[in-house]
């Protein structure tokens, strides 16, 4: 068996966090969530059907991949390579064309661009959700990633992971939001997402409140996007990130991904509402943050962010389409 393809995806953002998940190998989180995907953060992967039954290769940017991407990798290559029943290798290339140091998480345009490329390499004709499904178990916020718009992956009950894989709910351009990443520190997150997640689920008195609060966060985060609310959007957005760091914070060893520069930034967003600038900002697993606001608003945001000596540079996203086969 032979076949190639090429498949480009986008990254994502949560606005209602996810941080625990309910089985760590399939990726089933323990609650719901809703993100925006970013048009201009993608990564583009092509999968070549080697026609022997050797070692998968994976090339990422340009230099051989290291054990952890590989790892995350074969959770979506051995799954459908068990589907096409063969046992070939793949050869994989993956570029990233993010803003290096950007901090933004390349694991769910990789892993989705990946499941595209892969099943259109094996010939398998998988509908997206299908594909999300498979996305997800390489990396769970991955599965997002396969929709463009605002997209909310359902956690499911089921043991199989049948029922948890992501849903689109708006499109790109029902309401052009506009994404400035304020860059801080650049580097590796030092504990990464699965590892914290079960840690923080192990270890921390504030993990189930959090958890708590997720179901009433996405039904008010959806009705503040069918109603282009900022203001709404931002105050869901804000206290699902900050409770999650919450949680992280009540770990045991404490799990701190915010840096004295991330607040920096939080309070200059704060300033900046306060002032009645639309703007909100979110932070995940790292200390960079992700400031939201309109199209008219932009450049005010912007030059208060450069303004800031702790802001190394900013990146400029807006919502963005679907995983898609190019090739
Ligand atoms: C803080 O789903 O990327 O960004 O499954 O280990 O790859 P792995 O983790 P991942 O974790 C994302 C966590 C988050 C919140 C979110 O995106 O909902």
């Amino acid at each position: 068996m032979t076949g190639r393809a090429t498949a480009r995806a986008s990254a994502n953002i949560a606005l209602v966090k996810y941080w625990g998940k309910r089985d760590p190998q399939l990726n089933l989180p323990a609650r719901g969530s809703f993100s925006v995907t970013l048009a201009g953060l993608t990564t583009t992967t092509t999968v070549t059907v080697l026609g022997n039954d050797g070692e998968d290769q994976f090339v990422l940017n340009g230099e051989v991949a290291d054990a952890g991407v590989l790892k995350k990798a074969k959770r979506v290559l051995d799954p459908l390579r068990n589907r096409a029943g063969t046992r070939a290798a793949f050869q994989v290339s993956s570029t990233n064309d993010f803003p290096t140091g950007a901090g933004l998480a390349s694991s769910a345009s990789g892993l989705a661009a990946l499941a595209v490329a892969t099943a259109g390499a094996l010939g398998l004709d998988l509908d997206a959700t299908e594909l999300s499904r498979v996305a997800r178990v390489g990396s769970g916020s991955a599965c997002r990633s396969l929709f463009g718009g605002y997209v909310e992956w359902l956690a499911g009950e089921q043991a199989d992971g049948a029922d948890s894989y992501a849903v689109p709910r708006f499109d790109a351009d029902w309401w052009d939001l506009r994404v400035v990443v304020a860059v801080v520190a650049p580097g590796k997150k030092a504990v990464n997402s699965t590892d914290g997640m079960t840690h923080t689920k192990d270890t921390s008195p504030f993990h189930e409140p959090f958890l708590a609060t997720v179901d009433g966060d996405l039904i008010a985060a959806k009705a503040a996007v069918e109603g282009r609310d900022l203001a709404a959007l931002g105050r869901v957005a804000e206290r699902s990130s900050l409770r999650m760091h919450a949680a992280m914070q009540g770990a045991d060893p404490a799990l701190v991904y915010l840096a004295p520069e991330s607040w920096v930034v939080i309070t200059a967003v704060r300033k900046l509402q306060a002032a009645g600038v639309p703007v909100f900002f979110t932070a995940d697993a790292g200390p960079n943050i992700k400031v939201f606001t309109t199209p008219d608003a932009q450049e005010t945001v912007r030059a208060a962010l450069l303004d800031l000596p702790v802001v190394r540079r900013l990146v400029a996203a807006r919502p963005g389409g679907a995983a898609e086969r190019i090739e």
